[in-house]
């Protein structure tokens, strides 16, 4: 496997952050590029991950958004290298770190556990607020600094 490297974006990355998040039907839903790392294989951006606070009932906390791997380098461990970065970076943070997923399995195995539906109400607004909570596929998933 060719060397994995992890950088921070920067605003000329803006593009290609777009079309990878645009292949999952993602987009950046206010973010700025800032707010994302980067997964680089030989000069090619093949995955993107980001951090931001967030803030509801008084609760801080920080939360992983929109994490993409291209579609021909997934199951390679890119997604991993995102993730462990990001954990390493906040690892002194006096925040949680928490997760909205589709794909709980990859999470689980990096030691996030599941949270119960009434920590995601207490959490984000949006999921108070939305008429398809019950049915949501989107699981709350939490990290904990040991
Ligand atoms: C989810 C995603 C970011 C994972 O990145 P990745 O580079 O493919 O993951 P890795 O190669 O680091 O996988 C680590 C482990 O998680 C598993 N895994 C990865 N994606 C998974 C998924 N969607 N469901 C279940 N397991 C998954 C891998 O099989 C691997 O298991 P192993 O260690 O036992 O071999 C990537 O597959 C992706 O972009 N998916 C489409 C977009 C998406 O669903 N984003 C998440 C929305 S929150």
């Amino acid at each position: 496997m060719r060397e994995i490297c992890i950088r921070k974006a920067r605003n000329s990355d803006l593009l290609a952050i777009q079309r990878l998040l645009s292949t999952y039907f993602l987009d950046m839903e206010g973010l700025a590029p800032e707010d994302f790392v980067l997964a680089e294989i030989d000069g090619k951006i093949t995955g993107c991950a980001a951090l931001i606070k967030s803030e509801f009932h008084g609760k801080n906390f920080l939360e992983i958004h929109s994490i993409a791997v291209h579609p021909n380098f997934r199951g390679k461990g890119v997604g991993t290298r995102l993730v462990k970065y990001l954990l390493t970076t906040t690892g002194d943070s006096c925040c949680d770190l928490y997760v909205r997923t589709t794909a709980p399995i990859f999470f689980e195995k990096l030691d996030f556990k599941k949270v119960e539906n009434s920590e995601k109400l207490s959490l984000w607004k949006d999921c108070k607020n939305c008429e398809h909570f019950e049915k949501c596929t989107q699981h709350a998933m939490k990290y904990s600094y040991k």
